[in-house]
């Protein structure tokens, strides 16, 4: 089969990629010289669409509305836009095999991709309770959600089980917004979950009571300190029960898994260096193989604030460590260098009519401010995190882009706390003055 060359090549047409392509005609990139292999048939898109607006009844978001880069209020860079500027859009095509010492890609069907400059923007890949063994997992109904096929899927179950019944297995972000997805569509949702509440990745249990408290009065039914572990289903194969390790069985028409996701690094295991189970880079994420950079969900990067390598499963940081790849190569073709990485980590959620954002670094003692109380009309709550003497982490549910901004700052300058005492009372305040 015909080979085809490229000077740069993104691996991946998610979040990560887009935004490298638009930093690309940014930095001159000229026509034929970048290509973006994806194996999902659409170019590239904001993806944390698909857990919300996507799944909505009314206010339905559907492509082209959220191609990238809306998500940060950039332009919108529909398929035209590709062509326009000479950027090859391979789509629905799979890479089976990369091969760093030639430089060439290969895809499932054989066609062979050579290049100068890659960028790994694999993402990541979710994991599936049949990689534990549950019984029955593989019945039908029982969905995951990574890319828009999956929603697709999605979107036609709920439509096919009106007034259905669903079981989320998995409490953190797909879990949370799915439950209420699924809810706002009339379907009576029962979540699961092993920990002693939600989001323990990042909530404090006081956090954690105010959204399962709330979600309690939207009618979802939280189980906690269990898990799935098997699938009854009808001689369809559907899904019509799950059951719990501790006994209990959920009947349910739908069920939405979200346990996890794994980093998609295997195409390249053994050819470069890894970490924390990521692809490992430096400030301006090279791996460890020139001229092959890493950048996204698979990176596992300096994170100079805290003097400490991360890896970061979120949109704002696929967005902004692909720019700064796309900056580096350019600038280092030019015998120039770019500032190194220096992310501040940013995290956000939004369900019903709830909406957070948390900055900077969940350790350390913690302080709860505000109204958090989940049956108040006026709810609107933070926490911050203080080590050695420092606040070096706040988040806030329900807050106004200028208070989104301070608790920002303060995770950026980490100022002094004080007495935790005084903190709390002070709450955003402690913020919006600094
Ligand atoms: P991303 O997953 O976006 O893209 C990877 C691309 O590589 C995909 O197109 C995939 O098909 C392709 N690919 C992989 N292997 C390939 C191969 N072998 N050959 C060809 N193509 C291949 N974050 C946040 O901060 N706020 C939020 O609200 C959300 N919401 C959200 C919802 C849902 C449903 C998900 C799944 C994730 C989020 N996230 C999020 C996380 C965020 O979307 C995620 O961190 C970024 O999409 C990561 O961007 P990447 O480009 O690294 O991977
Ligand atoms: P997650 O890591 O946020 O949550 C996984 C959850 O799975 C755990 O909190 C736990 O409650 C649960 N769990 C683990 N094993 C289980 C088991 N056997 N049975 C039941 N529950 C079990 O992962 P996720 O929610 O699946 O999200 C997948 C990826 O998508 C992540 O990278 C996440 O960052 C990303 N995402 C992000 C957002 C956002 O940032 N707003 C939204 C959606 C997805």
């Amino acid at each position: 089969m015909a080979e085809k060359s490229f000077k740069y090549v993104i691996l991946g047409g998610g979040v990560a990629a887009g935004y490298a392509a638009r930093e690309f005609a940014k930095q001159g990139v000229q026509p034929g010289e970048l290509a973006i292999i994806s194996k999902e048939a659409v170019a590239p898109y904001e993806r944390p669409a698909l857990s919300k607006a996507y799944l909505f009844p009314e206010g339905t978001a559907r492509l082209p509305g959220f191609h990238v880069c809306v998500g940060s209020g950039g332009e919108r860079l529909l398929p035209e836009w590709y062509s326009e500027k000479g950027i090859s859009l391979i789509l629905s095509t799979e890479i089976a095999q990369a091969d760093l010492a030639s430089k060439t890609l290969t895809s499932a069907k054989g066609e062979a991709f050579k290049y100068e400059t890659l960028i790994i923007a694999t993402g990541s890949t979710v994991i599936k309770l049949s990689d534990f063994g549950v019984q029955g997992a593989d019945a039908k109904n029982i969905f995951y959600l990574r890319e828009i096929d999956d929603a697709d899927q999605l979107v036609e179950a709920i439509k096919s089980k009106p007034n259905g019944k669903a079981v989320i297995v998995g409490g953190g972000y797909i879990g949370l917004e799915l439950s209420a997805a699924l809810r706002i569509n009339n379907i009576d949702v029962s979540m699961v979950y092993p920990e002693p509440w939600c989001m323990p990745r990042l909530f404090t249990a006081g956090i954690a009571a105010f959204y399962e408290g709330y979600y309690a009065n939207k009618g979802i039914n939280i189980i906690k300190g269990t898990v799935a572990v098997g699938f009854g289903a009808n001689e369809k194969g559907e899904v019509t029960d799950v059951k719990l390790k501790d006994g209990r069985v959920l009947e349910a028409d739908i069920v939405v898994v979200g346990v996890g996701g794994r980093p998609l690094t295997t195409l390249f295991k053994g050819q470069v260096a890894e970490e924390k189970g990521g692809i490992k880079t430096d400030a301006f994420f090279k791996t460890s193989v020139s001229s092959v950079y890493a950048v996204g969900d698979v990176a596992t990067f300096p994170m100079k604030l805290y003097n400490d390598i991360r890896r970061v499963e979120h949109v704002d940081h696929a967005r902004k460590s692909a720019e700064q790849a796309v900056k580096a190569i350019f600038a280092s073709e030019q015998g120039k260098s770019v500032d190194e990485y220096d992310y501040l980590p940013y995290f956000y959620s939004r369900a019903f009519d709830l909406s957070w954002q948390f900055y900077g670094d969940n350790v350390g003692d913690t302080v709860i401010f505000g109204d958090s109380n989940p049956t108040s009309a006026t709810h609107k709550f933070g926490t911050y995190w203080i080590k050695d003497g420092q606040v070096v982490g706040a988040f806030l549910e329900s807050g106004s882009p200028e208070e989104n901004k301070a608790i920002a700052n303060v995770a950026r300058a980490q100022p002094p706390a004080g007495s935790l005492d005084e903190l709390a009372s002070e709450g955003l305040a402690f913020a919006t003055k600094l």
